[in-house]
């Protein structure tokens, strides 16, 4: 098979960072550093920032994501945000399941898959973060821990859903760490979910899936990364928010 059947997928994770009003000066500059890209080019920003995003985006080459989104469609959940809100303001992706949110907010594999289900339902397209501790890759349950979180995040999610679903494998030890997994670490787990997938449907659908890598990347280690047969893009936060980096990020997907 040839991994170019695949979209290549890197898209920038800001946290918690930059003001709405950073926001459209930022994309301002992205614009100009990612017109030419070879790949799908994603910011997913604070919700605060999503409708300047999505103004400052309009006609441009770069798609808008939520980091986070509610499973319920409407109701008493305050401080909550649902799919659809995002859908009306123009939004196209939504991370879920980062480790950031298992790990402060109590998220866990049932909660993504039900945000999952939320997601393809309104149309936006889920990017489903996996990835192991370190103490679980020190115990050698590395496959295991993706293997299982990828199986519950699809848990019911149609093989004609997978076509808009991104699964970003990110080893929690590496990110915002500095210490990014090796190439061929990255390689061998992002071959595993895509076995997983394979299991789970077929290998047609595996083969189609795009699969992203995640921690530490950078503008020194990308192109490393992306060379690699399972690697279909970057799941990127610290060197997304530096126009300058980010955009040799998205040159090095070719
Ligand atoms: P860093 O690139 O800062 O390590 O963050 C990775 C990440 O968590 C993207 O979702």
């Amino acid at each position: 098979m040839n991994k170019a059947v695949r979209k290549t997928i890197i898209a920038g994770n800001w946290k918690m960072n930059k003001t709405p009003s950073e926001t459209t000066e930022f994309l301002g500059e992205l614009k100009n550093a990612v017109q030419d890209a070879d790949c799908e080019v994603v910011v997913c920003v604070p919700f605060v920032d999503l409708q300047n995003a999505v103004a400052a985006a309009k006609g441009t080459n770069i798609k808008v994501g939520a980091e986070n989104l509610h499973f319920e469609k409407s109701g008493a959940f305050t401080g909550e945000i649902s799919a659809d809100m995002l859908i009306d303001l123009g939004v196209d992706y939504v991370i879920i399941g980062h480790s950031e949110r298992r790990q402060y907010f109590a998220e866990t594999d049932v909660t993504v898959n039900k945000k999952v289900h939320a997601a393809l339902a309104a149309g936006l397209k889920p990017i489903i973060c996996v990835g192991e501790h370190l103490e679980q890759r020190e115990q050698g349950i590395t496959a295991e821990v993706c293997s299982l979180q990828t199986k519950v995040a699809l848990k019911d999610v149609s093989a004609e859903d997978l076509k808009n679903i991104v699964i970003a494998y990110e080893p929690v030890w590496a990110i915002g760490t500095g210490k990014t997994a090796t190439a061929d670490q990255a390689d061998e787990v992002c071959g595993i979910i895509r076995q997983t997938i394979a299991d789970l449907y077929n290998q047609g659908v595996a083969e189609a899936t795009t699969i992203q890598y995640g921690g530490s990347m950078n503008a020194k280690n990308a192109k490393e990364l992306l060379s690699k047969y399972h690697v279909d893009g970057g799941l990127i936060g610290g060197a997304s928010l530096k126009t300058e980096d980010f955009g040799i990020i998205v040159a090095a997907a070719k």
